[in-house]
């Protein structure tokens, strides 16, 4: 069954599956509401229920409280329509977020590389382009598992169908120990979906920008690095 969502102040509602989360089907009809993680950690995504219901998941008590829940609060990526609904986000939505339809991918495995210590570059090239942001994130989709991983683009948009990631091997882990370090070849196919997350750099600026990270938190500002010495600091 499919609802609508209307995000208050803005007069177009969009269709939303009683099977998706809220935000997944905004992104998907190319509909900005703020977020990061899309995993139901960080709570960027909270949105108000003004009216109609939602199903909420099963919300991070620590993120979404239950008082939260009790007062109208809802986490955009978790939960989902279960009558047409009126929504406004708790944080500023604003003119500028990265503005690119969330879609499925399919791509091959044209190169896997240790680049560090237990970290490897995964390339993938997309049988289609994804337009993206410096700094977005694509999911990659385990195998079998049904579930998605968040890795960083570290190439800038403008190679959109030959995506960099770089992954950190976890111990056990269901993406790596299980697949990225133990199967995966080149030449294998993947399957994915992107853009997700509001990390960009997306206007121009004179002033410097100072970025800080590590590891693999490298790769999205590799991206903006890249992409900004491309087009002589904008964007
Ligand atoms: Fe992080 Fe929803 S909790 S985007």
């Amino acid at each position: 069954m499919t609802h609508t969502v209307t995000v208050a102040g803005q007069e177009q509602p969009f269709p939303a599956p009683a099977d998706r989360p809220i935000l997944e089907s905004a992104l998907r009809e190319n509909r900005w509401l703020p977020h990061a993680c899309s995993q139901g950690t960080c709570g960027t995504c909270k949105i108000r229920v003004l009216a109609g219901e939602v199903e909420h998941g099963q919300p991070d008590e620590a993120v979404l409280s239950a008082d939260e829940r009790a007062a109208g609060l809802a986490l955009a990526c978790q939960a989902s329509p279960r009558t047409d609904v009126t929504v406004a986000p708790v944080a500023d939505v604003g003119p500028e977020g990265p503005r690119h339809p969330l879609r499925d991918h399919s791509g091959t495995v044209v190169e896997l590389a240790d680049i560090a210590r237990h970290t490897r570059r995964l390339v993938v090239e997309l049988d289609e382009p994804m337009e993206f942001s410096a700094g977005q994130y694509a999911e990659l989709i385990v195998p079998g598992a049904g579930v998605g991983r968040q890795y960083s683009m570290a190439n800038p948009p403008s190679e959109a169908r030959t995506l960099e990631f770089h992954v950190k091997w976890v111990e056990g882990g269901l993406a790596t120990d299980g697949w990225i370090f133990a199967g995966l070849r080149p030449g294998d196919r993947i399957e994915l979906r992107g853009p997700l997350g509001q990390f960009a750099m997306l206007r121009a600026q004179e002033e410097p920008a100072i970025l800080i990270g590590g590891g693999t938190g490298l790769a999205p500002l590799k991206a903006i690095v890249r992409h900004a010495l491309a087009n002589d600091r904008v964007p």
